[in-house]
């Protein structure tokens, strides 16, 4: 047998599954559930479902990968013959969500280009984005004339996947150096923003949406359910991506103390951000005379709007872009390419096809499956799908992870190996937490998504094309069954 490719040292793990985590969710997600969810509050629902559902999976991903040493759909198999195919499942679907998140990455190459002119397009943020930029149609059947795709977003997208070739293409040894980069730089960065932002005037009131503790709503489960949603998505679990990552430590690695510094070190980063998102809308709420909620937006809409928006009436405004946009390109890339390692992995594993061929392929792939994306319906179908990938499969992956090593296999022995390696030690509450508490509270989450989906078509879409989505994500499951009953190279 060849042997298994290896990180430089523990830290490189470390630093790449940061990597790996932190993305554009710390950023664009993370404040604006907060400011929905209760403000300062929402800390303690946050830190329960840290405890309780993100720190104990980490751990169980961790060891999955670890003691294949493959990916994850040889390290489900490993815990139950039957299981393999969750492994294809979770890779599918992180397919699914490279060939839109390289799109998000294209957007941002463009802005870094437009953002020298930021005091030109400013006044216009929003035609720009979405007329200019995007060039977006009426709705999700509507491609618009002739090419039917936006041209700065095509090209984008082509340097999105030509990066992502050149930093995985030969192996996490590269990936080691790189994050080296695109770990640190976002903070400090960030770091800038935030000092940036809470000198300005109309900062402390921003702030206090994002500060000031509404404890009443802790009352409400859906705040409970929404925490354990975003450390979920926030983590990174349920893609197979830190199976993959793991399975390139060695066997005897820690696990508890690195998941530890994983987490911690993402939640802090959306901390920050939250800061740096908040005092920024608050003096854009008070230049322009409005009220915070007003100007308070998630997603695209505040990173290609609103926040240029009130970067542009400050001096400097169109550097602090450019540094912004910095920010979500280094942010995101890791991201994305530690998604196509984890896919790349499992089917490395399976075949043993050459990884760098197998890169080129998949980039090349995932570039044209892109241009649905990078079309003019792409911003509509980009939604959709990335509606149904995250608030579903992800779950579902989570779930059946648990109960594949809580239910159907030795989840004691399991704690006691990783104790043995660990440079802490796990309790009994781990057992408890993968083999009740999670499943419990991830079946909740999507019980209570699935009643929200029924009442009312997710933001109003035209049914067909919300079946199209439900239909994609569904092809992510049966090709991962499909997967898992092909023959391998050792004929398992
Ligand atoms: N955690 C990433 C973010 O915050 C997004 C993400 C979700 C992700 N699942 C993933 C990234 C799997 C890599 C692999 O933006």
């Amino acid at each position: 047998m060849s042997l298994r490719e290896r990180w430089g040292s523990r830290s490189a793990f470390v630093m790449a599954a940061i990597g790996s985590a932190v993305g554009l969710g710390n950023v664009w997600r993370y404040p604006y559930v907060v400011y929905k969810s209760g403000g300062g509050a929402f800390l303690i629902p946050f830190l329960v479902a840290l405890l309780t559902a993100g720190i104990p999976l980490m751990i169980l991903e961790y060891w999955l990968g670890q003691r294949a040493q493959a990916g994850a759909p040889q390290s489900l198999k490993k815990t139950h013959k039957n299981f393999e195919w969750v492994g294809w499942w979770a890779l599918m679907a992180a397919l699914i969500l490279t060939f839109y998140y390289a799109v998000v990455m294209s957007w941002c190459f463009n802005y870094l280009y437009y953002a020298w002119s930021l005091p030109e397009w400013s006044p216009n943020a929003k035609d720009f984005f979405f007329a200019k930029v995007l060039q977006v149609s009426s709705g999700p059947f509507d491609f618009g004339e002739f090419p039917y795709v936006a041209w700065p977003v095509v090209m984008g997208l082509a340097i999105s996947w030509i990066s992502v070739y050149l930093i995985i293409c030969k192996g996490v040894a590269r990936v080691g150096k790189v994050v080296l980069i695109t770990v640190p730089l976002p903070v400090i960065l960030l770091l800038i923003l935030v000092i940036r932002g809470m000198t300005l005037d109309g900062s402390g009131e921003g702030l206090k949406f994002f500060l000031e503790p509404n404890f009443a709503a802790l009352k409400d489960p859906t705040i409970w359910l929404s925490a354990y949603g975003q450390v979920f998505f926030s983590l990174s679990l349920g893609f197979g991506t830190l199976i993959a990552y793991a399975s390139y430590t060695p066997k005897n690695s820690d696990i508890t103390n690195n998941a530890f510094i994983v987490s911690l070190a993402d939640c802090g980063i959306s901390y920050m951000a939250g800061f740096a998102i908040f005092s920024t809308l608050g003096y854009l709420a008070f230049s322009q005379g409005l009220p915070v909620q007003d100007v308070v937006s998630k997603g695209p809409g505040l990173a290609f709007i609103v926040y240029p928006t009130a970067l542009s009436l400050m001096p400097l405004g169109a550097i602090l872009a450019v540094l912004f946009f910095i920010m979500l390109l280094t942010l995101g890339i890791d991201s994305l390419f530690s998604m196509v390692e984890g896919v790349i992995a499992g089917v490395h594993d399976k075949w043993g096809f050459s990884k760098g061929k197998l890169v080129g392929l998949y980039c090349i792939f995932a570039f044209m499956m892109g241009l649905l994306f990078a079309s003019k319906a792409g911003l509509y179908w980009l939604d959709i799908i990335d509606h149904f990938v995250t608030e579903y499969t992800l779950l579902l992956v989570g779930l059946f992870q648990c109960v594949a090593v809580g239910w159907f296999s030795n989840i004691s022995q399991a704690r006691q190996e990783i104790n043995k390696q660990s440079d802490f030690s796990l309790g009994i509450w781990w057992e408890l937490c993968i083999k009740y508490i999670a499943p419990v509270i991830l079946v909740a989450i999507l019980g209570s998504s699935l009643y929200q989906e029924l009442q009312k078509p997710y933001e109003g879409y035209p049914s067909q094309a919300l079946a199209i989505g439900v239909a994609m994500t569904a092809s992510a499951f049966l090709a991962g069954w499909l997967f898992a009953s092909l023959k391998g190279r050792h004929h398992e």
